[in-house]
């Protein structure tokens, strides 16, 4: 896995939410890739966010300073799932993720989702199973596994996520689609390689990017994260 084919998605859960046009163009500015738009219901997680309304308002701001679209990566910790997800796709979402226990019918949550037009993600919580993906992984563009318990940022990174990222990469190289390895909570400069290591290429980080004086430079310590000698 070379460094430049994976992708950081900061996510906006850690941004000053009283000015969240300009985290996104700065945080743009500072590398990432994708922006990540953590949507909380207060009834799948016990938290509660912001909604498509605020995805479209931001959406003319998800681009770099040339012009270039940068990728909103939606991930859903709503249930039920299939409404809010269309309703994302309409607000500019490139990517939509959902938590398959978050689904009464996760095919047809799939089937309806890449019907808008959107990157398709399934979510899983460190003590959720992977099996549904024995069944939709020819369906979706992106798996999202989570190093913490959905709700919040700023939580340490379960160690156990990195045998499911492990697992989730035998099970990509195997179908052979093109398909995204996310992983999503507690990622630092720290602990970013492990990551890297255990077959993920898209990373998202909240507080680690959000809560730094320097977003640029937070970007580039987690890329350039390495194992202690
Ligand atoms: C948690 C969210 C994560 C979180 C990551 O429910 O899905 O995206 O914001 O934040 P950090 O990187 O601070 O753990
Ligand atoms: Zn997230």
């Amino acid at each position: 896995m070379t460094t430049k084919t994976y992708r950081i998605a900061p996510s906006i859960l850690s941004a000053d939410f009283a000015n969240l046009g300009q985290e996104v163009r700065d945080v743009i500015v500072a590398g990432a890739d994708w922006i990540h738009f953590d949507v909380m219901d207060n009834h799948y997680v016990p938290n509660l966010t912001f909604g498509p309304m605020v995805c479209e308002a931001l959406k003319p701001h998800a681009k770099t300073p040339e012009g270039v679209a940068i990728p909103i990566d939606v991930h859903l910790m709503v249930s039920p799932v299939d409404a809010l997800a269309a309703a994302f796709a309409q607000a500019g979402a490139d990517l939509v993720s959902f938590h398959p226990d978050a689904s009464t019918h996760v095919h047809r949550s799939i089937q309806a989702l890449r019907g808008h037009g959107v990157k398709v993600g399934l979510t899983f919580n460190p003590a959720e199973p992977l099996d549904v993906l024995d069944w939709v992984i020819d369906d979706i563009d992106l798996v999202l596994i989570m190093s913490v318990n959905p709700g919040f940022g700023g939580q340490s990174f379960i160690d156990s996520a990195l045998r499911k990222i492990e697992d989730v990469r035998k099970r990509i190289d195997a179908c052979g689609k093109d398909i995204r390895l996310e992983v999503d909570g507690g990622v630092t400069p720290a602990n970013a390689y492990k990551v890297i290591e255990a077959g993920a290429n898209a990373l998202v980080a909240g507080s680690a990017v959000f809560n730094s004086p320097d977003y640029a430079a937070a970007i580039a310590g987690i890329k350039a994260s390495k194992a202690p000698k």
